[in-house]
């Protein structure tokens, strides 16, 4: 346990105990609140939501490692995606757990449920996948996996495609949320296919924001066509009134340009301390 708020010299690292930090900080709130009935009438579902909420929002954030280290000029987080990554594959561990523990831990029933019902197969398969990158993560599997190692890591972009699928097969009405962090995940999507050029450059940083917005407005709508029967035009127009909060295209649109803010100031600094 303490090795993992150390660097690889054996040093205390404030940026990984921060790091542990974050990644713990949410299962005990969720613990705390389970245990003073502050999760209301179903504390254990509720749990199993925010277990799910955690897991995708830490998959995402160490997929986002490798951008802001670019964008940001930030090297020291590298180390940090191993630790991110495994922390949402213990997330959807919990999950999963949780999951059994609703179901009285009727392993028969547990097992069929998976089967039949598709975004609960879903689930399963990224909570394998996740599992199997998990354990592999460490540095001996890196070592026996040699070449073999990136490419299988690669996978964590489908597995969270896969973990966004399954948030929006469980959602009811409303998919805002998910349709936000979808919008996250364009984005990271997008970054990745730009050149390796111009990623150093700071210009393509607010086209990735539009782009990134406009294909989640574009999943939105997609998704209430086909999934609901819910007007997709109206959904679309809903895009232009902010009198409810910022849509999710919206919002993913004012992320996307605040970060570009950031990475301008940020270059704007370095070339006047290299001018200095
Ligand atoms: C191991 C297999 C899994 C099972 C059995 C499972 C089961 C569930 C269940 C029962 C729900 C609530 C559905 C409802 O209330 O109607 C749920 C929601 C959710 N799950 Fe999973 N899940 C699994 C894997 C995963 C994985 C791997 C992730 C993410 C990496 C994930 C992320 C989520 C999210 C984000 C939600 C929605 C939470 C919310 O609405 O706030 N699940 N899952």
């Amino acid at each position: 346990m303490f090795s993992l708020i150390q660097d690889r010299k054996g040093r205390f690292s404030p940026i990984r105990a921060v790091t542990l930090t974050i990644l713990v900080v949410p299962f005990l709130r969720l613990l705390a609140l389970w245990l003073t009935g502050g999760l209301g009438g179903r504390p254990v579902r509720e749990f199993t939501h925010g277990t799910g909420d955690y897991a995708v929002y830490f998959l995402l954030a160490s997929l986002a490692i490798t951008p802001l280290r670019s964008v940001l000029d930030w090297q020291r987080i590298v180390p940090l995606r191993r630790m991110i990554g495994v922390g949402a594959a213990c997330y959807a561990g919990i999950h999963f757990g949780l999951y059994v523990i609703d179901q009285k831990f009727d392993l028969i029933k547990v097992a069929s449920e998976i089967v039949l019902r598709f975004y609960l197969t879903i689930g399963f398969v990224t909570f394998l996948g996740l599992l199997a990158l998990a354990i592999t993560s460490t540095d001996g599997w890196v070592k026996r996996l040699g070449k073999r190692w990136k490419p299988l890591h690669k996978a964590s972009y489908p597995l969270a495609a896969l973990a966004l699928f399954h948030y929006f097969l469980q959602s009811k009405v409303d998919v805002s949320a998910a349709v936000f962090v979808t919008g996250l995940f364009l984005w990271e999507m997008i970054w990745r296919l730009t050149s390796r050029a111009s990623r150093l450059q700071w210009w393509p940083l607010p086209l990735i924001a539009v782009g990134a917005s406009v294909a989640t407005a574009a999943v939105e709508v997609a998704w209430y066509g086909l999934a609901t029967k819910i007007d997709p035009m109206r959904v679309f127009q809903g895009n232009f009134d902010v009198s409810y909060g910022p849509s999710p295209a919206l919002s993913i649109l004012l992320c996307g340009l605040t970060l570009s803010a950031v990475a301008l100031v940020g270059r704007w600094r370095q070339r006047r301390i290299m001018v200095a």
